[in-house]
């Protein structure tokens, strides 16, 4: 899969995370294969409670899987240890939150807030300035500067999201439905955003999203059903970066996703359509695979 002859980016194999809610066992991943490349720009999407947010949080170091392997730049994340996690979290990783609020500091001007996270680092005071200027006008707010989140629209808060999020340079930002709280047009300028961070600095981007222009703006879409990777939609170009606006006439493919063990799933109106249920033979010929129904139904 690797056309760089580098191994992947991020690695999820046969991914399970199990909550367990007083006597009950809530099954949110239940086997997942993911792989992404440095530089890609990859949309998640899928109905909520498919574990969008729980392969998210796995990814950021804030929550382990219950059974599987994750790595994310050559770090097997389950290896780590505490202290190591805190510094994956502060120097690899980028997150973006949907609710606008929780990424910010309310009583911090949009400066401080992206100065802030660089705290931790050993960057001088006038450095972590500099920086956090550059960051702050990469997207887009050279002029919102000294403003309190109060002050700012939620498209904004989230362009300071993304800039704090950036804040120490990770290679690896993640975005769980940050687009969720805004309106059509002052989202698709948030998700082009990320295509220009992409393209800039080249860093990874995985972003959950319900846009449904997104497939056109990003290289990969990814749907994940019931803690699974299930299809995935990819524009047919050789480049993966977000080209910012919409291009509509890409043609678009869409496929099934076949995991390791062989398992792979069937649209519903397909199985509808085949009258295939529970059973099904498998054959192959000619290099196509064909599921048949057990035996012809009455209907
Ligand atoms: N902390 C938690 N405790 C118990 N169940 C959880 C927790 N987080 C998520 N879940 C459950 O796991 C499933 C997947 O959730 P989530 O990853 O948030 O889905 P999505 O982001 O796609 O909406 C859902 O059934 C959800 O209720
Ligand atoms: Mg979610």
């Amino acid at each position: 899969m690797t056309y760089s002859g580098r191994p992947p980016y991020i690695v999820c194999e046969d991914l399970f995370k199990i909550y367990k809610v007083a006597d009950l066992e809530v099954v949110a991943l239940r086997g997942l294969d993911l792989t992404v490349e440095q530089g890609e720009v990859v949309a998640i999407v899928g109905a909520s409670g498919s574990g969008k947010s729980t392969l998210l949080n796995i990814l950021a170091g804030y929550d382990t899987p219950s059974a599987g392997g994750v790595s994310v730049g050559g770090k097997d994340l389950l290896r780590l240890t505490a202290g190591e996690v805190e510094v994956y979290r502060r120097e690899d990783v980028g997150f973006i939150w949907q609710q606008t609020s929780r990424n910010l500091f309310p009583y911090l001007s949009t400066l401080e807030n992206v100065a802030l996270p660089m705290m931790l680092t050993n960057v001088s005071t006038g450095q972590r300035r500099q920086r956090a200027e550059e960051l702050v006008r990469l997207v887009g707010l050279g002029h919102r500067m000294d403003h309190t989140p109060e002050r700012l629209s939620g498209g904004e808060q989230q362009r300071v999201a993304i800039a704090v999020a950036l804040a120490n340079h990770p290679p690896l930002l993640l975005a769980d439905e940050p687009t969720g709280e805004l309106d059509d047009a002052t989202a698709a300028e948030v998700l082009d955003l990320f295509g220009t961070v992409n393209q800039e600095m080249g860093t990874t981007v995985m972003i959950v999203t319900h846009d449904p222009d997104i497939a056109y703006k990003v290289g990969r879409v990814v749907m994940i059903r019931d803690g699974k990777t299930s299809t995935e939609i990819r524009r047919r170009v050789t480049f993966q970066r977000m080209t910012g606006t919409a291009e509509t006439e890409q043609p678009l493919e869409e496929f099934s996703l076949v995991d390791s063990s062989g398992r792979v799933q069937i649209p519903r109106e397909y199985l509808e359509q085949s009258k295939i249920k529970g059973r099904a033979r498998v054959s192959v010929e000619d290099g196509k695979v064909t599921l048949v129904p057990e035996a012809p139904t009455d209907e």
